[in-house]
This record gives C-alpha cells, structure tokens and sequence, in this order.
C-alpha cells in the first residue's frame, strides 16, 4: 500500500480517507489533569523490621540496599549467592504524602503505578486498595473518597517471588509445569514460569539470580474533571468508521515520506498535534510523533524448494534482517541509565544491523528503547515475555496475561519500529522436541494449554488491537506450516519454513556445511569472555585464571568454560604463556576471536544464501545473531560487553552486516567468492583477489573477476577458482604458507570492507611469526577523537587493541594486518590524553598468545 496525499495542513475530523496505509503514530493526551508524582524517596523494610532505609521510587530492592551501604555491589564475585536471602524476604514501600483540597474536588482522582515488581498488596490510608500479581502491566485505581486531609500513606507490601513462585507451584497440583528449576550451573530459583516477572531475573545461562522486589517504575496521582481520555494509536487511516466528536486531528506535511529500516532509508517523522474541544475551549492539546510504513510477513510456495518463504516486506520492498537478539541491559532496571541504553542501540546501528529482536524472557522494554529504534531505523522483532517454560493456564494467569497483553500492545503499537509480535521464546520447540519429557499420553494436555495462552488468548487480544503488523505464535516457528499442524509443528526447526535458532559448539564453525540453510536465522551464536577491564572490578587477584572458582562461578552454561576452549583449539594454539595473569588475558582474547570467526562464518553463510535455492533450501532473509548485549560481567554469546565496551565478535559485525560485502567460502576445494549486495540498485562489481604469504607483507599475487552486475538485495558468485589452480598460477604457495585477501570495487573504487580467507588452521600455518606490533605514534585528533598508527614486522592476524579501562571505541579492531603500517582512530567516551592511552594500549595478535 502506497501512502497518497500532499495537502499542506490535513484536518483530520471524521473520516481518514485522505491516505492509505498504516498511521504508526500516538498521542498521550494530555489534558487539564492535575498530575501529582509520588516517586522520589520512600521508605523500605523488610518482613521482621529489622532492616529499614529509605528508597528511591522507581527502583528496588537491591538498588535501595547497595545505595544505602547494606550491601556491596551485587554483581562484585560470589555475591549472587551472598545476597540469595533478599530474595526471600518480604519488603514493605512506604510513603506519606498530601492530597490538596483542590485535588479532591476533582471528579476522579486516579492512583497509578507504571510497574509493580511483582506480587504486592496496596494500602492507601490502612485500605486494601488492590493486590498485584504482573510486573509487566499498570495499575490504575480511583482514590478519591480514601484520600483525606493532612497526610496520607501509601504502603505497598511485597511478597517475596520466589516464595510466591513456589506456593503458586505447589498450589497447581494436578500436574507439573515444567522445568521445575533451571540447572545447578545457573544458581538461580525455581518455578519463574508461575511468576509473571522477568523470567531471567530467577538466572538463565547468561545472567545471574537476582528475583528483585520494587515499584520498578513512576507512581502517580492524577486528577481530573472529565475523563476524555483518547489514545491514537495505529489508526488505519483507509478506515472511516473512525470518528471523534469533538476532536481534531491537525497533520501538516507536504508529501508524506516513508518510514525505512536503516541501510534502506530515513527515518522520516511527521508530528501530530491532537486537539479537542469542550464547552468551547480547547481542551485537549499535545504534539505526537508519527511516522508511516508497511510491514508483511511473506510465506508463500518457492520455486524448487519445498516449505514456504519466510521473509519481511518494508514498504513493498524485501529486507534482509540483519542484526541480533536483546536481552534486559541490567538486573536492576533502574540502574539503566538513557545513555546506556543509547549507546547500546547506536552500536547496533553502528554495526549496520537494521533489526533486534527483543527476546521473550526479559522485559518488555522502555519507552525511550522503541522510540530510540523509531528514530534510527531498527526494526524490532518483539517477543511476548514467556521463554523456554510451559505456563499455567489458570483463570488468575489468563486474566493477568490478557491485562498484561492489551497493556503493552496498546503502549506499543504506534512504534513502526516494531514489525512484529511473536508470542514466545522457543516454547513450541520446547514442547515439539519434547525438552521436557512430558508422557506421551499427557501431551494432549500440554497442547491444549500451549493453544489457550498463545492462540486463543494472546493471538485473539494481538489481532483485536492491532492488525497493522503479523504475528507468530513463537520462535522458531514453521509459521503458517506450524499453523496447519494444530500450532506447534512436528519440527519447528524445519529449514524449509519459518525461523530458526540453530547452536552446535562440538561443530567446527569454520565450516559452513555445518549450519542450517534456514529460511531465517533468528538465533545462533557462539560464547566468549568479556574483557579483562571488565572483569576486573567485580574480581580479586585470585579470580584471575581459567581455572578459578570465580571463572567457573560465572559461567552460567553448562560446560560452557571447556566449550570455547575446544572451539578454539579447533584451528588456535591454546595460550600457554608461563606467566599466569598472560595465561588468563590471552585466553579471554581468543575465546573472543573463537566467537568473532563463528559468528562470521556463519553470518556470512547466511547473507550469501539469500539468492539461491540448494537442494531445496535457501532464499535466506534474515541472521539476527544471539545476543548483542551482556546483563553482568560474565561470559555469555553477547557481542557486547557490561559497560558498552565491544567485543571482537562486533567490529566483525561492523563488517560482515556491511551494505556491500565480499564473502569466501570453499566448495570442494574450489574457492568461492560472492558479492552480496544490500543496496537498492544493481552495482557493477569486479572482485579483487590477493594472496600473501605468512611471512611477507609484499603480496605473492593478485588476481581480478570479470565485471558481474549484482541487482540490489541480493547475493551471486563472482569469483570461482579451484584452490590448487590458484596457488599453482600463483607460484611459491601452498595452503599452509599462504592465505587470501579480497574486496569489491566499482567504477569508484573499493566498496565495502576488505575480508580475507584463511587456506588452513592458522595453528597449521607454516612461517607465521610473531609479528613484533610497535605502536608508532599516537595523536590527539579533536576532543574526543585519537589516531593510534601500528606498525608490523610480518603478517598478523585478529591484531588487537585494547586501552583497558578507558572507555571508548576504535574505528575497527580484531583485524588482519596485511600491511607495514596501519591507523585507526579511538573515540574516548570520557576525558583522556595522549598520556593515558600510551600507558594503556596493549596490542595483541594471534601470534602473540603461545
Ligand atoms: C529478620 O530477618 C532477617 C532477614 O531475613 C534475618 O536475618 C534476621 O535474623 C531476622 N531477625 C529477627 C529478629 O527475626
Ligand atoms: C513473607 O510473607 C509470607 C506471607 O505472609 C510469610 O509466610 C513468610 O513467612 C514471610 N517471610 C518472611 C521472611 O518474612
Ligand atoms: C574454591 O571453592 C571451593 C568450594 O567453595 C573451596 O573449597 C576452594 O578452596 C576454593 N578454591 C580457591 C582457589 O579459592
Ligand atoms: C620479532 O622479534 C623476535 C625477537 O626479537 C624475532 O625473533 C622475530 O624475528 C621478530 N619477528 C619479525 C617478523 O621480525
Ligand atoms: C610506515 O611508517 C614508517 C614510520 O612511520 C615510515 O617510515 C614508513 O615509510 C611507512 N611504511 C609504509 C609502507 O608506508
Ligand atoms: C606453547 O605452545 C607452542 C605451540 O604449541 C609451543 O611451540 C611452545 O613451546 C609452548 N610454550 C610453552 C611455554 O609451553
């Protein structure tokens, strides 16, 4: 659908015939309510007293302890464990507060709490006003006749959610709701499933234990005369049965421009103003940020493949969905600052990823989160939040799910940003591939359940609110396949249908044949460690080795420590330095270059089957890689660390998501190359090819393809040769001594990122040095900007630079320097000098660790 109209100022009253489309704006009338905030400072206390501090309003528990000396920082070593006993206490929130006299003459006067973390009962003035049970919807109550003059008191007493999980469990005695409890390595609670909370707050296999209590957001009182209350939001502007009597609708544009995922466009944004009368006077008044664009989600038969496609239509044009999975930021929400979170989402965008999906064990996120993906153009795939469980379908938890789902869909719904709703986290493969050992017999049961949340529940609410974008009822899901087989399909991760997640560590990720030539790769990754600088303030002296009680502690996936050595050693020399704290620094790095080089390989994989159908699979249109941020310092799959510092996995993404990318791949020792293209026009590439040998940096030869034309969002081979007859034509090479470079160029010159092509296991590679880096010089470009210029002695691959405890971020990194000399610039995110980055910089290659 083709948006129309060029009017200057539109005034919307009865009918919004003047456009087709989708209207993705929204409007929080304000109106001549009066507004009284009761965040701020409040009292806390545990169940017996003995513990009583005041606490910030938003916040919780932990935060109010750590901030009022009762405890260290939570995530400082062992103390998950330390501090398991908060979690089973109960807590009180108290606060006293004034209502004027003119308050109350008000008609309504409404109590309201934006969040409440989890279960709680609300007393005004010693009333019972409600009882809480979802941390994920607001609570609104009329308060009028309780408020008196003098003070009031609020009080919200908060049961403990593990200990109320556990009830909950126990009281559901027909039959179990698996799992129980998550695995021993996790150290977490069991039963989150019956607890409608973050269900990685009680531990998952990449974050701690931390089932926090608290009004983890805004509490109010608001009071006003007339309710006239109008949301706006996803009107269907073709639609003419909407009509508001006394409300306008002023849109000023001269031609309405769309709304494009980044990479394939702006982000253009109209502003709404709403206004409305009573009595004469204008009543209502406020500005609305709108933006216009369509999403579909296209499975329908391909030709030579069996199964359906699986892809996302923007505006009419196919998007390959590059990008990865978001998880909560911070185990304490209140502790996540907009800068962070900004810096998060700049990195992703930074990394050219136009999509994340918001995976369905966390939150659902802030406001700020989707209006900062409205504005750069990230498409986000949201996941309702239940994952990896099955969940009750008792009335309470239906009706507090239904509640919780016409909350967020309303809250949501006008960000274009979002493209799709998917009703869970891999729960139809948990139930398909039988995760759980659920008797054959009780199947039916589980099934039955499965259908009432997420079908007849959660679906029916998804459709009745918002019809402007597709929904899935879990992922990885064959989707429409999966539909026709009663909604959970006999295997949820068939290549032929829908998304995927696919993880194998046992498997050598340098070889593609190993992954699944998906439809859409919606999850796979890799683990690796988090920098020594982030480690190092929540460790002691002790802690520093791979093999301490500390490095096990933190790893949440079972085997997970021993997983990435094996990966690494696939095709590295482990590091085997005699000095200790080496031995652990240079171990993290390449557990770091082990993921990069996954990850890539992978990625890379998945671009390049975006054109082609082989042996019926392919026409792949999406790689969100699992997962782009870390909720503590810890290993974990993420690609960026506790504190915004990227690992090498993301300045590899910064390169294997560019627009234009060269990729090399062997087929029966034939060397592949493909262009893959993400513009919107056909380009005219010539790929160049060049070989070095592992100990020279003059190249031993260069070789051209032939000029191919590649149309935009697609993928073709422009480069074939078999290896023998390129290292024969190449003269003094063989695999072990030599391996590739290779880029794209156009009539103006290189485009895209240079990659290269190993032809062995660098751990086999014959005349591989140790390349002796010197940093030549570093120089103070402007206020925040630095260039550090290296030189090398010899070729070095995955060449590292690392300034510590300095935050900030290189223009690339992890890299393989091919060349004498090479610059890159920092950008320091606080003050430095010169000074302090010599005195910081290590540099570390691949050479440089055995
Ligand atoms: C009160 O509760 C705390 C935390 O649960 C516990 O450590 C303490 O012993 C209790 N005190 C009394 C007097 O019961
Ligand atoms: C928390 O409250 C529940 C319900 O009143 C009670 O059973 C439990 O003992 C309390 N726990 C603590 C630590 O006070
Ligand atoms: C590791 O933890 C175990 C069990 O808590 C303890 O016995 C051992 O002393 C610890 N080892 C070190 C090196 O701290
Ligand atoms: C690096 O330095 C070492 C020790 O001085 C030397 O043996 C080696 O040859 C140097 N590497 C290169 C590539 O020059
Ligand atoms: C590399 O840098 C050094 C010193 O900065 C300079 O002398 C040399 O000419 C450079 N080499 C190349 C190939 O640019
Ligand atoms: C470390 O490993 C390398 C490669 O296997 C080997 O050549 C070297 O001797 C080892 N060094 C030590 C100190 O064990």
């Amino acid at each position: 659908m083709t948006p129309r109209g060029n009017s200057r100022v539109c005034v919307f009253a009865v009918s919004f015939c003047l456009f087709s489309g989708v209207l993705t704006g929204f409007s929080s009338v304000t109106d001549r309510r009066q507004t009284v905030s009761l965040s701020g400072k409040w009292r806390l206390t545990n169940g017996n007293g003995s513990v009583s501090l005041p606490a910030e309003v938003p916040g919780c528990v932990h935060s109010a302890l750590q901030q009022q000396g009762y405890i260290q920082d939570p995530y400082f070593r062992f103390n998950d464990v330390s501090y398991r006993w908060i979690a089973f206490d109960n807590w009180t929130y108290t606060t006293t507060f004034t209502a004027s006299t003119q308050l109350r003459t008000k008609q309504k006067v409404q109590l309201v709490f934006d969040g409440v973390d989890t279960v709680a009962t609300i007393w005004l003035n010693e009333i019972i006003v409600w009882k809480t049970d979802n941390m994920f919807r607001t609570y609104d109550f009329s308060v009028r006749d309780l408020l008196k003059d003098g003070d009031n008191e609020l009080r919200v007493s908060f049961l403990s959610p593990v200990l109320y999980a556990s009830e909950r469990r126990k009281a559901h005695s027909a039959y179990r709701v698996p799992p129980e409890c998550p695995p021993d390595v996790q150290k977490g609670e069991c039963h989150v499933n019956f607890i409608r909370k973050e269900q990685s707050s009680f531990s998952w296999d990449w974050g701690p234990s931390f089932p926090t209590t608290g009004l983890w957001k805004d509490v109010r009182l608001e009071a006003f005369d007339v309710l006239q209350l109008l949301q706006v939001s996803s009107v269907p502007l073709y639609s003419t049965k909407i009509c508001f009597k006394s409300f306008f609708f002023f849109f000023q544009s001269s031609q309405v421009k769309l709304w494009w995922p980044n990479g394939h466009g702006d982000q253009p944004v109209y502003h709404l103003a709403v206004g409305g009368f009573q009595d004469g006077f204008l009543i209502l008044n406020t500005k609305s940020k709108v933006y216009f664009r369509t999403v579909e989600l296209v499975q329908e038969p391909i030709v030579a493949s069996p199964g359906l496609s699986f892809y996302f239509r923007i505006n009419g044009k196919p998007v390959f969905l590059k990008g990865s999975n978001w998880i909560p930021a911070h185990s304490f929400q209140d502790q996540l600052t907009p800068a962070v979170l900004r810096n998060l989402l700049q990195s992703a965008v930074d990394a050219s990823m136009n999509a994340l999906r918001v995976w369905g064990g966390g939150v659902y996120e802030q406001d700020l989160f989707y209006s900062i993906c409205d504005e750069m153009g990230i498409m986000v795939w949201q996941d309702f939040m239940f994952a990896c469980a099955m969940y009750p379908t008792e009335d309470d938890f239906i009706q507090t799910v239904r509640e919780e789902v016409i909350q967020q869909v309303q809250r949501l719904k006008s960000h274009p940003s979002i493209i799709i709703w998917s009703g869970n986290n891999e729960n139809e493969a948990a139930l398909a591939t039988d995760w759980f050992s659920i008797p054959v017999s009780q199947r039916p049961l589980y099934l039955k359940d499965y259908v009432t949340l997420y079908v007849n529940n959660i679906r029916a609410i998804v459709q009745e609110e918002d019809q402007s974008r597709p929904f899935l009822v879990s992922s990885p899901t064959n989707g429409a396949e999966s539909e026709q087989e009663g909604w959970v399909a006999a295997n949820p991760y068939d290549p032929h249908y829908g998304d995927t997640h696919f993880y194998s560590y046992i498997l050598d990720c340098w070889d593609w044949r190993n992954f699944p030539r998906t439809r859409f790769a919606s999850e796979y990754g890799f683990q690796s460690w988090p920098s020594f600088s982030t480690l190092q303030p929540v460790s002691i002296k002790e802690d520093w080795s791979y093999t301490s009680n500390f490095t096990s502690h933190r790893q949440h996936h079972e085997n997970g420590n021993q997983q990435m050595l094996l990966q690494a050693g696939l095709h590295f020399h482990l590091p085997n330095s005699t000095d200790n704290l080496k031995r652990f620094t240079d171990t993290l790095y390449i557990t770091q270059v082990m993921q990069a080089q996954c990850v890539k390989t992978q990625t890379e994989f998945y671009r390049r089957s975006q054109s082609e159908i082989i042996e019926g699979k392919g026409h792949t249109m999406g790689a969100l890689y699992w997962q782009l941020n870390d909720i503590w310092q810890a290993p974990s799959w993420s690609s960026i660390e506790f504190g915004g510092k990227w690992k090498m996995l993301h300045y590899f993404a910064q390169s294997f998501f560019a627009a234009v990318l060269p990729v090399g791949f062997e087929d029966d020792d034939t060397l592949f190359i493909y262009a893959v293209s993400d513009l919107t026009e056909t380009g005219s590439f010539v790929d160049q090819v060049t070989v070095y040998s592992w100990t020279d940096l003059d190249p031993v030869c260069t070789l051209k393809s032939d000029p191919l034309p590649v149309p935009g969002g697609s993928a073709a081979a422009i480069f074939k040769q078999p290896v023998a007859a390129l290292l024969a034509g190449c003269g003094r090479c063989t695999r072990l001594t030599c391996l590739l470079t290779f880029h794209l160029e156009d009539s103006s010159g290189q485009q895209g990122p240079t990659n290269h092509h190993f032809l062995c296991s660098p751990k086999d590679a014959q005349g591989l040095q140790r390349p002796n880096i010197t940093v030549r010089h570093i120089v103070q470009e402007d206020k925040t900007g630095y260039t550090v210029t290296l030189h090398s002695a010899s070729v070095a691959p995955f060449v590292w630079l690392d300034v510590g405890n300095i935050p900030g971020r290189f223009s690339s990194n992890g890299f393989l320097m091919a060349s004498r000399n090479r610059t890159v610039s920092f950008t320091a995110w606080r003050p430095t000098s010169v000074a302090e980055l010599s005195r910081s910089l290590t540099v570390t290659s691949l050479r440089d660790v055995y």
